[in-house]
Parts: C-alpha cells; structure tokens; sequence
C-alpha cells in the first residue's frame, strides 16, 4: 500500500520538478556548445531512421529533364549556397555557428539515397534550420534539385560558375542600381535579354507586361507554385517588379529554336489552337492567346515547348495556380490527352511571337 503510494507521489512530483527546473532558467540554450555526443548520435539516428522510412513510398522519376539543371543550380546558389557552402565557395564565420552546423554537402551525399535527399530537400528537417521546399505543390523541380546535388559532387568552380551566372552579353540595362542588382539574378536562369537558358525556363521576352507583372506578385504570393520563382521573387523588392516586367516585355524576342516534330503533329496542334477539340468541350486556344488577346493573357508564341508541356500538366493536376485569371486554364488543360498536349505545345513553340 505505501509502495503505491510513493509511486503516485514521484508521478506527481517529476514532471513538477521538471516544470520547476525550466522555470529558474538554467537550462543552457546557447548555441557555443553542443549536445553531448550522446544527445547528437541520438538525434542524428532519429533522423535518419525518419527519413529512411518516409522515403519508401517515393518514386523516382525514370527520366529527369536535363534542362532542369540550370534553374536547379540558380536555385541552389540563392537558396541553399549560403547555407551548405558551393564549388569555390566559401561559408560566412555566422552560418558556421549553426547548430547543427549545416554539413558541406559534398561529404555526405554518397550516404543518402536519391529518394532521400528528394524527401530532405521537400520535407526539410525540423528543429535544425534545414528549411522545407517553398512549395509543397509539385515535385519536378525538387528531382531537379537532386540531380543536380549528384551533380555537384565532385564539380569544379568554374562549371559551377558557368552553370550558375549568365553569361556576358551586351545588352546593357539603365537603371537603379537595385534594379541591375535584381536584373542579374534573374538573368542567371532567364538571360539578359529574357530567352530563358534552358528549355524549362520561360522566355519573357516579347511577353504581355501586364501578365510578366501580374506572374510575379502571383509568385510572391504563393498563389503560382514554383519554389524557384516564389523565392527569386521573394529575393527581390516588389518595387521593382513593374521596372523588371516593362524590361523583359521589351526585349525583342528571340527567333525561336527549330521545333522537331512530324508534320502531322503540329497539324494536330495548328487545329487544337484554331478550332479546339468540341466533342471534349475544349476551346480554341488563340481566343485567348491570339495576337488579339487581353494584356493580362499570356502570348505563347515561341515559348519553350517543355516549358509549355509542363505547364499544361500543372494545369490539369490543379497544381499550377497563378493569376486571378489562372482558372481558365483548368478545363482546356483538363481536356487534352497527352499526345494532343504535346501536339498544341511543339504547335505553339513553332510561331513566332
Ligand atoms: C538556413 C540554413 C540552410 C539552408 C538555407 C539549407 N539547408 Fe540544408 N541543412 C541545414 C542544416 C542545419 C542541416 C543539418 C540537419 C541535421 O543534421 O540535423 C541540413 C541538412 C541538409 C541535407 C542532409 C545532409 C546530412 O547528411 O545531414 C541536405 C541534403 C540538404 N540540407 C540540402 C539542402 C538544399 C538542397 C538546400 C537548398 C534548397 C538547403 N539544404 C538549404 C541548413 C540549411
Ligand atoms: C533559379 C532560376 C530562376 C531565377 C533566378 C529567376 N527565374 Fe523566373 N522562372 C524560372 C523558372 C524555372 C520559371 C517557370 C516556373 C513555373 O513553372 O512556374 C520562371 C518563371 C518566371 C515568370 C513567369 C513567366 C510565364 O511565362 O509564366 C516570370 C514573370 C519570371 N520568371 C520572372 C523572373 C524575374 C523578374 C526574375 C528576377 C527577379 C526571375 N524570374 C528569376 C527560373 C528563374
Ligand atoms: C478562356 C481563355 C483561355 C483559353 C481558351 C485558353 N487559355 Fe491558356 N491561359 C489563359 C490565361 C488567362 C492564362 C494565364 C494563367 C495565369 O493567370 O497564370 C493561360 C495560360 C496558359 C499557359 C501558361 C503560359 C505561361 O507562360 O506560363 C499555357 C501553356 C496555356 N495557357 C495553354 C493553352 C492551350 C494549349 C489552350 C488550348 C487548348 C489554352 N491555353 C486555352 C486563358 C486561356
């Protein structure tokens, strides 16, 4: 009976105890120390293990896009560059204070798995400052993001630098020097003059403005999904959208690249665009991004035709967002096979703009 007694006496007064110890403050939770190595195997197991086993269900895809590596690697020099360190690269004094100290990821890639970096870089880690992807929408750009990690290892600063910075052009930008500062960081992906360095990087140039501009507080917004855009245009202040959107509408465009396709596809396509698929409910296209279109509508003209391609599939999926006008995409996307997809968007890169 006392026994008992003691036992409901001690359940009581441990967590009471515990509660007490926090009050008084002397728990340390300065950052100068570690935890004891104890604490840090125990935690460093919980997380593998964790990610071990939410991985499991993750597919990889069984092609990824080479074009992908280029925003991949602009990513990854503005969003995780000051954190885990680049070829040639050095981390601040600050970031190496980190605790738990952010690992050059070099050493330690070779011990995850690609479905497992795919889930650290769309899931994060809690508790440690390793962020989770901005958007939990779509999952093309995070295996984008792996690729191009399996990538680095191993790469030398000036590839990285290549893959990463625009390179010279001389088109010269007059403005604020804000304005160049922010223009520069776009040009990484989309180039100076907007023609997008890879086939899933839009071109701009020759764009509506008012639809470059109305992209772009999408993005910020979190109501387009795309976690490479929301954090460049995050990166950026929004003053200087109207400037960069006016900048890049009146870039000429550049002559688009040869599309390959059969002539019986890009009839297809030519037909979809002109007459839509009636019997599906799916209009024609140009009535909404014909030469005659609002100025919030985007022209297609010319556009990258993966870029397109993908696009549609967000649409379809109802994972894109965008504009407040972005829902008149859903029912033609929703229409469209994906031979008939393929056909409008390899139609549409082939004209000009
Ligand atoms: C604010 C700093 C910060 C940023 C930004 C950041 N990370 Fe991390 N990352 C961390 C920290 C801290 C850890 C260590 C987590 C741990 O060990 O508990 C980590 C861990 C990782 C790991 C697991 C490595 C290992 O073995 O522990 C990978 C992979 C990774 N990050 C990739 C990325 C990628 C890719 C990006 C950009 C999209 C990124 N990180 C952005 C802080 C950051
Ligand atoms: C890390 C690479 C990267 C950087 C840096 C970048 N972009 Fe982008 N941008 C992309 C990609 C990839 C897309 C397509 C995203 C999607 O699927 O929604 C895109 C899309 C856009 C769009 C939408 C175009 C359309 O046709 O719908 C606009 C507008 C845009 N970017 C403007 C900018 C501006 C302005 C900057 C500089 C502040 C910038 N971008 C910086 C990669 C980048
Ligand atoms: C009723 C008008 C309308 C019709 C019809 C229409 N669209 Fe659109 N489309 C839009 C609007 C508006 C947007 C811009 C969405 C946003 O707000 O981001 C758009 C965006 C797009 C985009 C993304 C462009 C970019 O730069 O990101 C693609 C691709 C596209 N449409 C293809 C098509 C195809 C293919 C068809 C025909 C099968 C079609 N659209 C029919 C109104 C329409």
């Amino acid at each position: 009976m006392i026994r008992w007694k003691h036992v409901l006496l001690a359940a009581i007064a441990a967590p009471l105890l515990a509660l007490l110890v926090a009050w008084s403050g002397v728990i340390y939770i300065g950052a100068t120390g570690g935890h004891w190595s104890i604490t840090n195997w125990f935690l460093h197991y919980v997380m593998r293990q964790s990610i071990a086993t939410y991985a499991i269900p993750v597919e990889e895809p069984e092609i990824i896009d080479p074009g992908l590596l280029v925003p991949a690697a602009g990513h990854f020099q503005q969003g995780c560059a000051f954190c885990h360190g680049a070829p040639g690269e050095q981390r601040s004094a600050t970031v190496m204070k980190m605790l738990p100290q952010p690992p050059d990821l070099t050493t330690v890639l070779s011990t995850w798995s690609d479905e497992e970096l795919f889930r650290i870089v769309r899931n994060g880690v809690r508790y440690s400052g390793m962020p989770a992807w901005p958007t939990q929408e779509r999952d093309d750009e995070v295996w984008g993001l792996v690729a191009f990690l399996r990538q680095m290892n191993g790469m030398d600063a000036e590839t990285y630098q290549t893959l990463t910075q625009q390179p010279a052009s001389g088109n010269q930008a007059a403005g604020s020097v804000a304005f160049e500062r922010a223009l520069s960081a776009c040009a990484a992906c989309h180039n100076l003059d907007g023609s997008g360095r890879s086939s899933v990087i839009p071109i701009l140039a020759g764009q509506s403005e008012t639809y470059l501009l109305n992209s772009l507080h999408a993005y910020a917004d979190g109501s387009r999904a795309s976690g490479y855009m929301q954090t460049a245009a995050t990166l950026v202040d929004r003053a200087l959208y109207a400037e960069l959107a006016a900048y890049f509408a009146a870039q000429t465009e550049p002559a688009p690249p040869p599309v390959d396709a059969p002539n019986d596809v890009l009839e297809l396509g030519r037909r979809i665009a002109e007459q839509g698929l009636p019997d599906k409910e799916v209009p024609a296209c140009l009535s909404c991004h014909g030469s005659t279109r609002k100025a919030a509508y985007p022209s297609l003209d010319g556009q990258h035709r993966d870029y397109l391609v993908r696009q549609l599939v967000l649409f379809a999926e109802e994972h894109r967002g965008g504009t407040p006008f972005n829902h008149l995409m859903i029912r033609p996307a929703k229409g469209l096979s994906e031979p008939e997809r393929e056909a409008v968007a390899a139609y549409f890169a082939s004209r000009r703009r």
